[in-house]
């Protein structure tokens, strides 16, 4: 496996390398859930690459970029082990060098939920996506629904600019307490990753109160903020349920709703979500 870190070395294993190319682009810090997605890339791909990329532009001043986990060697590893061809690991100053002043703005999708709560993140992935996309060309790019906004933001910003690329989906990976994976996991106490079990059974619950025939959305966000307000642990910054394409809020869940919700345990900021799908009582069979 090269390990690449300049984007004009990356050019030269570019020349060489077969296609199509798929590309997974991570922060690092990999676990189940990242290595799901490399998994796809290495079956559908003859040149399987991950970045390794802890993006400044996406932090808000206030939020975690110092202290994001960095386990570099031990995600190399991982991906040497699924046989990822490549790994394109820059410094900050090889994708913003001085003087950097170029970035990507999606519209409206990007100024709800997350983009309100952390304004200026979207500008920040769109504008990294799109120069991961540009120094490795992949054929293929894969995101996980965990990140249910951003999958929509980069999917926008394809069609939108007209790039070349397929962009594959999968679903969320979740651990055995049915907590979703996530590199911000790690900052968990017991306590608190005990309390935000509470987050996947609020999803699990909604999903109940839909397929019991309650179907007004303002009635499931009421039971759900219940729900996890229970425990003190857990601070709810939003749970939307949303058109999943518009983002926009609903009243009632007809169609397949997105919900989603961000929480705080403790100082830990949690993001999950599930796709309502309310069942057809009209249709026969
Ligand atoms: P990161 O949080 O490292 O996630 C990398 C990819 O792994 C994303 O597509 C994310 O949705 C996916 N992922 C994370 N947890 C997952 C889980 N439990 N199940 C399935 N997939 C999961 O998302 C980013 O990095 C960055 O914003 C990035 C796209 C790399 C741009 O900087």
């Amino acid at each position: 496996m090269r390990v690449i870190t300049t984007a004009a070395e990356f050019a030269r294993f570019r020349a060489g390398a077969p296609s199509p190319v798929g590309l997974v682009p991570t922060m690092g810090c990999l676990h189940a859930g990242h290595l799901s997605l490399v998994e796809k890339a290495r079956q559908d791909n003859a040149a399987a690459v991950a970045s390794i990329f802890v993006n400044p532009a996406q932090f808000g001043p206030n939020e975690d970029f110092g202290r994001y986990p960095r386990t570099f060697d031990r995600d190399c590893d991982l991906l040497s082990q699924a046989k990822v061809d490549a790994v394109f690991a820059p410094l900050p100053e090889e994708m913003y060098p001085q003087g950097y002043d170029t970035w990507v703005e999606v519209g409206s999708i990007t100024q709800r939920l997350e983009g309100t709560a952390r304004p200026g993140h979207f500008r920040g992935v769109a504008t990294v996506v799109l120069k991961l996309f540009n120094i490795v060309r992949p054929d293929n790019a894969y995101f996980g629904q965990k990140d249910a906004q951003q999958v929509l933001v980069i999917r926008k910003m394809a069609r939108d600019l007209n790039l070349d690329i397929n962009i594959i989906t999968l679903p969320i990976v979740r651990d055995e307490s049915g907590l979703a994976l996530s590199s911000r996991n790690t900052y968990l106490s017991r306590e608190e990753k005990t309390a935000a079990g509470r987050i996947p059974a609020a999803l699990k619950l909604a999903e109940s109160m839909l397929a019991g025939g309650e179907n007004n959305a303002g009635a499931i966000r009421e039971a759900l903020t219940r729900f996890l307000e229970a425990d003190p642990a857990l601070r709810i910054e939003y749970i939307s349920i949303a058109g999943p394409d518009s983002l926009e809020e609903l009243e009632s869940i007809g169609q397949p709703a997105l919900l989603s919700l961000a929480v705080w345990a403790g100082g830990t900021r949690l993001i999950d979500n599930t796709v309502l799908a309310p069942t057809r009582k009209d249709s026969a069979g």
